[in-house]
């Protein structure tokens, strides 16, 4: 069967995360395996991608070694957006209109993790906005409605830099830096009056993950279908892990 890519939707990862976490960096090293300088983004972009030689994708895992499918790369879109606060509307976007998404990455970076940084807020609240908009899909297009299950890949990058936090802390930090974020927009709702008098179901929409807990856990998201992992890497830098884990994840959703 002849099958240019150009005809067919191509399975699509999306990039997110706040600026300077990475995103552009790891979009040109997945691109072209090899690193260039970036600049920060102001509009979305969307480029085919393969899998390294070497790496099965999970959807050809019993083909048969002989299976001429296997011979070309899988591809896939990468579609990197703009962190910066008032770009972001063009990254969920993305999210709410999604043409064969099948994972999504949010790349922080990991040395602006520690307790009382700005950009540990920063980044727990951009965080915060991309699970509520998954977790309210049924509400959206749809599109949205199509996505039954949803993946989402955390990504520590910068674990060269000694000041970043590992993996395992990256993601406490962010569960409770969360929970903040979370009993803080649930008090500016009452505060506003928005809510007052209405069905007491729409106060409950807008609280992410399981109503009335008092810590926010990323496993709360699984009731809504939710997957969420944390694997640190590095996109430049000689020292560290790379990037190995995350192109596993890629390869595991194509
Ligand atoms: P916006 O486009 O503004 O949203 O930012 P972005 O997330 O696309 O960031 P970008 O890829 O432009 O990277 C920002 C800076 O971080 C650049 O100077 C990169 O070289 C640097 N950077 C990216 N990955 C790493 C890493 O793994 N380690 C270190 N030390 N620096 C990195
Ligand atoms: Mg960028």
């Amino acid at each position: 069967v002849f099958k240019a890519s150009g005809l067919t939707v191509l399975p699509s990862i999306l990039l997110l995360g706040p600026s300077g976490s990475g995103k552009t960096a790891l979009l040109t090293l997945f691109e072209r395996g090899t690193n260039a300088a970036t600049h920060t983004s102001q509009s979305p972009i969307a480029v085919e991608c393969s899998l390294p030689v070497g790496t099965t994708a999970a959807s050809d895992k019993y083909r048969s070694t002989y299976d001429p499918t296997n011979q070309t790369h899988k591809k896939f879109l990468l579609i990197d957006t703009p962190g910066h606060g008032k770009l972001r509307h063009h990254a969920l976007q993305n999210i709410t209109n999604p043409k064969n998404l099948k994972g999504i990455i949010f790349l922080v970076d990991a040395a602006t993790m520690s307790a009382g940084n700005g950009g540990l807020r920063q980044t727990a609240d951009y965080l915060h906005d991309v699970l509520l908009v998954l977790q309210k899909r049924m509400t959206g297009g749809k599109a949205m409605k199509a996505l039954k299950e949803v993946s989402v890949l955390i990504a520590a990058n910068k674990m060269d830099l000694f000041t970043a936090l590992p993996a395992a802390l990256v993601k406490k930090s962010l569960e409770s830096e969360i929970t903040k974020v979370r009993a803080s927009r649930s008090k500016g709702l009452l505060d506003s009056g928005i809510g007052m008098g209405e069905d007491v179901d729409d106060d409950k929409d807008d609280w992410l993950g399981e109503t009335g807990s008092s810590e926010f856990k990323f496993s709360q998201m699984e009731e809504f279908d939710i997957t969420v992992e944390v694997a640190g890497g590095n996109v430049t830098g000689g020292d560290g892990p790379g990037v190995d884990k995350w192109w596993k994840w890629v390869s595991e959703r194509l």
